[in-house]
């Protein structure tokens, strides 16, 4: 047999699938595994949302849609994006509807990337980013975030990985998996490195409206200067419990999204027709079920927080956005990998080793709080019942 793809060979599996998977055979071979792997909303997709698709399908969406999108779905992002984002796009040549946010972030880095072009990104970061800059072409280039300052970013070091071959900066605001908020001055720094470098920047805002306390996202794009430089990804996966709708999109400039849309009607063609019905419900209906669901987030957040850190043990800083927990377990010998197998099997807990977001994540274990609060509260139970086996 001839040899197979050396570029796709040279790429890891997603870490968070790998446990995903390891734990379903667990709970089919009959163990009561508790699932904090993933990041799939608990939240059913909102009944408005739900009753536009099935209309869609009945009037006849059910054919091949525009490949950038429909009108009325790339509209009520336009507006959106407008409205909630301070961005103020044409809809017709500056969006593109992808089948999910996962394909807009490498529809993005194919759109910039030439062969030995560098992508900087923060880490811990999620675990797709680095594969995805591969796949493209480019080299990944990891700016190592400390726990010790709560993983803040500043001008100086990411001034220290710009080299004359860096072409983008990606950031992830509210970042998983570590729960960070970008502060004002952080987004500033990120601002001041790519437009002195001439840097593209790729925002991934899908967990915008998952923030806490009061505190508020801050669009890169909408900051004076940058919108011709930045391509925001966004979609309804995590706002709308949405994730297997595969709805996601991209904004940028005319010419970037020309480029990105010729790939996606190459390969994909486009999302499902109905789905662009539901996203026009989603983004241009009530939105206190976005509401909702973030105060759940927020009030199992306050508990799992406060919860983890009377074990002893177990460290776990509180988060300012997104739906995950990023504990380390100070005082263990164990790697994430082993921490992970050790929870997995000793106390039938699922979490996503650190490690899965780069060497900065390392000694963490991600827990998902998107599950319902009867789960988490058993969690804890088991976890303070074996964090002395640790
Ligand atoms: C940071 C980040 N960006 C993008 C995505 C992709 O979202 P989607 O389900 O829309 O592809 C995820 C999903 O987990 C994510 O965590």
């Amino acid at each position: 047999m001839k040899e197979l793809s050396r570029l796709l060979g040279s790429v890891p599996g997603s870490v968070t699938m790998a446990v995903n998977d390891k734990a379903k055979a667990l709970q089919a071979a009959g163990k009561d595994v508790i699932a904090l792997a993933g990041g799939d909303p608990d939240f059913d997709t909102p009944e408005h949302i739900i009753q536009a698709a099935f209309a869609a399908i009945e009037d006849g969406a059910t054919h091949y849609p525009p490949t950038k999108g429909t009108p009325a779905a790339l509209e009520a992002i336009a507006n959106k994006t407008a409205r909630e984002n301070g961005i103020q796009v044409d809809a017709k040549t500056q969006i593109l509807i992808t089948p999910g946010a996962k394909w807009a972030i490498y529809l993005a880095l194919a759109a910039i990337t030439n062969p030995g072009d560098e992508i900087i990104y923060l880490e811990p970061v999620w675990v797709s980013y680095p594969p995805m800059i591969t796949l493209a072409g480019g080299t990944p280039v990891p700016v190592s975030l400390s726990p010790a300052d709560n993983f803040t970013v500043t001008a100086e070091q990411l001034r220290a990985h710009v080299t004359p071959n860096t072409k983008a900066i990606m950031v992830n605001s509210p970042c998983n998996p570590t729960g960070r908020v970008l502060t004002e001055a952080e987004v500033q720094a990120v601002v001041e490195v790519a437009t002195e470098n001439d840097l593209f920047v790729i925002a991934d805002e899908i967990y915008e409206h998952l923030i806490f306390d009061g505190r508020s996202n801050i669009s890169i794009a909408s900051l004076p200067g940058m919108a011709e430089r930045t391509i925001t990804v966004n979609g309804l996966s995590k706002a709308y419990a949405m994730t297997g709708w595969r709805l996601g999109w991209l904004v940028a400039s005319p010419d970037i999204i020309k480029l990105a849309g010729k790939l996606s009607s190459q390969t994909v063609s486009s999302a499902a027709t109905f789905t662009m019905a539901a996203t026009a419900a989603a983004l241009n209906g009530p939105q206190d079920c976005v509401a909702d669901m973030r105060d759940a987030y927020q009030k199992r957040r306050d508990f799992m927080v406060k919860a983890l850190n009377e074990i002893e043990g177990v460290h776990c800083r509180s988060i300012e956005g997104a739906f995950y927990l990023f504990p380390s377990f100070p005082g263990s010998s164990k790697n994430s990998l082993e921490l992970a197998d050790a929870l997995l099997d000793k106390a039938g807990i699922a979490g996503t080793p650190g490690i899965g977001f780069g060497a900065a994540g390392e000694g963490h274990v991600r827990f998902s709080i998107a599950t319902a609060m009867s789960d988490l509260e058993k969690a804890v139970e088991r976890l303070a019942k074996v964090a002395h086996e640790l």
